[in-house]
């Protein structure tokens, strides 16, 4: 409500739902998490005819008695079915917890959600404002974020880069493609696989995660793919790219503006620049959307490294003022936007 709402004051009885549900949603989530952690949701996903709880139990190497509490509360959260007394995974349950090739691929957010880098260490330091980066985290939440990055590449490669008009017949002719803040290599792979006739530069400011992709491509890819290891605002290349890449990263740029002025000069004229995002709502309605809420969960996180999660319409603005032309966006899924532009041409 705000001050000019002129609806009557609700009673207890009809603000109480508000909280009962997030106590519920709460429960459901470690319901979850607890079962993607023990191997419960994947010994269900294996059997399609469903388990009883002790053959549940049984089969993972938990309590009995234990498993059975597990699989009531993942049948009141809606991730299983019950028949007979046997338990199976609810439709699509497996592709979206376990399939991490999916789009709809979403498992990993829970455990990311109960890493201490996202709410732990935000309250503990929440009088000081004390800010970490990247090198502070660790390895597990760099392999847990890059989890939760993964079905945003696969929305992006090649099915978002394909709604960019022109981009794809320009990438058949080859060329170099960066992705910026590439992280563990997960994105750079993808681009590796599906443009064969493109080089792919992978550029990140942590060195750790450089560390990872390295690992991940070596020997694979050859001289087809090399990886920098530099802040975003310092990045140079030695030839014009023909497509530059953001994942999930252009919000936590230290300096926006800098970094949107190196992928200009970075570009050929005519160049893309794609800017996969999540779009942090701009209005009240949209911040108590089940998107909004789970975005302003990720702002705990993105505070601790001292930035914020932006709305989707930021990046027109970014683009327009760094000298884009043809600048459009997409909504992937409600919590993944794109936002292109080109150089001028
Ligand atoms: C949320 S992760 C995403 C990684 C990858 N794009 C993915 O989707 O898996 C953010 C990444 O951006 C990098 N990063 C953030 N700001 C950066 C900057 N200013 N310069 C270079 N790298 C940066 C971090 O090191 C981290 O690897």
């Amino acid at each position: 409500m705000t001050d000019t709402d002129t609806r009557p004051t609700p009673t207890i009885q009809q603000q109480a739902p508000v909280l009962l549900s997030q106590i519920a949603g709460y429960v459901g989530h470690r319901t979850i998490a607890m079962g993607l952690r023990t191997g419960l949701v994947a010994a269900l996903a294996d059997a399609p005819d469903g388990l009883t709880p002790d053959a549940l139990a049984d089969d993972v190497g938990v309590d009995a008695f234990y498993g059975s509490v597990w699989c009531r509360a993942a049948f009141a959260a809606g991730v299983c079915d019950r028949i007979d007394g046997r338990y199976r995974l609810a439709p699509h349950m497996a592709t979206m917890l376990l399939d991490t090739t999916s789009a709809a691929y979403v498992g990993g957010v829970f455990t990311v959600m109960e890493q201490p880098e996202m709410f732990d260490r935000f309250e503990r330091v929440l009088p000081s404002g004390e800010r970490m980066w990247w090198d502070d985290t660790s390895h597990d939440w760099i392999a847990g974020v890059s989890g939760t990055g993964t079905p945003f590449y696969t929305r992006l490669v090649p099915g978002g880069i394909d709604a960019v008009p022109g981009l794809s017949d320009r990438l058949v002719a080859g060329g170099c493609i960066v992705d910026t803040a590439c992280g563990a290599g997960t994105g750079v792979l993808r681009l590796a696989e599906h443009y064969p006739q493109c080089t792919i530069i992978g550029v990140d400011g942590d060195g750790y995660s450089i560390d990872k992709a390295r690992a991940r491509v070596e020997g694979a890819l050859g001289d087809r793919v090399a990886f920098v290891h530099s802040p975003l605002e310092e990045f140079s290349l030695d030839g014009p790219a023909a497509l530059v890449i953001n994942n999930i990263s252009m919000h936590e740029c230290r300096d926006i503006d800098a970094v949107t002025a190196n992928v200009a000069a970075a570009l050929e004229p005519g160049g893309w620049f794609v800017i996969s995002d999540f779009p942090f709502p701009d209005t009240d309605d949209g911040l108590r959307t089940v998107p909004g809420r789970i975005m302003c969960g990720i702002q705990y996180f993105e505070a601790q490294i001292d930035d914020q999660l932006l709305p989707r319409a930021y990046y027109d603005d970014l683009l327009a003022r760094h000298g884009f032309v043809d600048i459009a966006s997409t909504v992937l899924t409600p919590l993944h936007a794109l936002t292109w532009g080109r150089t001028a041409h």
